[in-house]
C-alpha cells in the first residue's frame, strides 16, 4: 500500500500583532471578555498590500525547505482559503508561480475553516492512488480583510495565517484514515453574502456591509462541541485505532472552551491538544497546519506519534483526519 506521509511544514504569519488591548480602543470590549470567551490574547493582522498568496507563498517555501524538497518536485498544489486573492485565477496557481514549482498542477478548495482537513483528505487519495508522489496542501486566510472592524462580535476572534504541508508518497503509513462532513443546510449561521454570483459586489451591498463574515455564533459553538469529538470517533474507527491511542488531538482553534469540551468529551487531557489561538486567534483554514508546523519545530511531536486533526467551519463542514507522524 502507498501511504502519503507529511515529509515537511511550515508557516507564514503577518509581522503586525493586534492586541486585546488594541481591540478595547476600536470596538466596546475588553481584554477580560475576549480572554475569557474564546482563549485568545492576540493575532497577526496582513498589511493593505498582503494576500494570502503572500503569506501562503512563505508557508510553502518553509515547508518544502523542511522536506528537503526542490520546487519541480511538486507534483500538485491544493490551497485551501475562503479569501484567495481574487476570484480567479485561483490562489494555488499564484502560489505555483511564486515559488516556481514548474510541474504542478494547482488549484484551490473552499470548506472554510475544514478546509485543510479537506485538502490533505484531497491529496492523500492523489498520492494513494499512486497519481502523484509529492502534494503541497497550503491552508491560508486573511479573514481580516472581510471582518467587520466595527462588529465586536466577530473582530475579536479572527487573524491572518498560513500553513502547509508536504505529502509525500512512502510505504510507511501518513495519514492512516479520514472523515469529511457537510451540512448545506446550517450554511447561513456562518457566511459571507455578498461578492459572489448571487450578490455582485454594488455600492448597496458594500454599504449594508454584506461583504463582511456574517455568523450566529451560538449555533456555531453548538454545532462544534458536537461535531469535532464525532469526527474524531469515525475517522479512528476507519482505522481500528482508539482515543487512548491518541498523542496528540490538533482542533481547528476557534476557541478555547469549543477546544476544551472536545478534548473533555472525548477523555483526551489538555496537555495532549495543541492550542495556538491565544496568539493567533482563528486563522480559518490556517489554524491546524501553523499548530503541527509550531509544535513540529519545538520538538514536542515525536516520530510515530498518533495525531488527530479535527476542524469544523462554514458550508457547514467538519471532518477529521488521523495521521502517524
Ligand atoms: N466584547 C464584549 N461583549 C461582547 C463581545 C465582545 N467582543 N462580543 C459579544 N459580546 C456580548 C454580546 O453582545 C452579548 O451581550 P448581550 O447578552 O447583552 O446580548 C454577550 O456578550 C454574550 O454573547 P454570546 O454570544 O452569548 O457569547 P458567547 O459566550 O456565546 O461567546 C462567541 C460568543 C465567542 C462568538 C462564541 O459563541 C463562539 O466562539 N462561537 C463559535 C464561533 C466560531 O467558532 N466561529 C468559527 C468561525 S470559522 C470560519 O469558518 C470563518
Amino acid at each position: 500500500k502507498i501511504y502519503a506521509r507529511i515529509s515537511g511544514t511550515g508557516s507564514g504569519l503577518p509581522e503586525k500583532v493586534l492586541t486585546n488591548a488594541d481591540l478595547e480602543k476600536m470596538v466596546d470590549t475588553s481584554d477580560e471578555w475576549i480572554t475569557s470567551r474564546t482563549g485568545i490574547k492576540e493575532r497577526r493582522i496582513a498589511r493593505n498590500d498582503e494576500a494570502a498568496s503572500d503569506i501562503g507563498t512563505i508557508a510553502a517555501k518553509n515547508a518544502l525547505a523542511d522536506a528537503g524538497l526542490k520546487p519541480e518536485e511538486v507534483d500538485l498544489i491544493i490551497v485551501s482559503t475562503v479569501t484567495p486573492d481574487m476570484i480567479f485565477p485561483s490562489t494555488a496557481c499564484i502560489i505555483q508561480k511564486n515559488i516556481e514549482a514548474l510541474n504542478a498542477a494547482a488549484f484551490d478548495i473552499e470548506a472554510a475553516c475544514t478546509g485543510f482537513i479537506y485538502g490533505i483528505t484531497v491529496a492523500a487519495q492523489f498520492i494513494e492512488n499512486g497519481f502523484y508522489k509529492n502534494v503541497l496542501v497550503v491552508g491560508v486566510d486573511v479573514l481580516s480583510k472581510i471582518t467587520n472592524w466595527q462588529d465586536r462580535n466577530t473582530c475579536v476572534l479572527f487573524g491572518d495565517g498560513a500553513g502547509a504541508v508536504v505529502l509525500t508518497a512512502s510505504d510507511k503509513p501518513g495519514i492512516m484514515s479520514g472523515f469529511l462532513g457537510s451540512d448545506g443546510n446550517g450554511g447561513k449561521s456562518l457566511c459571507c453574502l455578498a461578492g459572489g454570483s448571487r450578490m455582485p459586489a454594488t455600492e448597496d451591498t458594500i454599504s449594508k456591509g454584506l461583504h463582511y463574515i456574517a455568523m450566529e455564533g451560538s449555533e456555531v459553538f453548538k454545532f462544534a462541541v458536537k461535531t469535532l469529538p464525532e469526527a474524531v470517533i469515525s475517522a479512528l474507527n476507519k482505522c481500528n485505532l482508539t482515543v487512548e491511542d491518541i498523542d496528540w488531538l490538533i482542533p481547528h482553534q476557534a476557541n478555547t472552551r469549543i477546544i476544551e469540551s472536545a478534548a473533555k468529551k472525548l477523555g483526551i487531557p489538555m496537555e495532549k491538544t495543541m492550542v495556538t489561538l491565544d496568539k493567533y486567534g482563528n486563522n480559518s483554514s490556517a489554524t491546524i497546519p501553523i499548530a503541527i508546523d509550531e509544535y513540529a519545530r519545538l520538538k514536542r511531536i515525536k516520530d510515530g506519534d498518533i495525531l488527530a486533526l479535527v476542524g469544523f467551519g462554514g458550508g457547514l463542514t467538519w471532518g477529521a483526519s488521523i495521521i502517524k507522524w
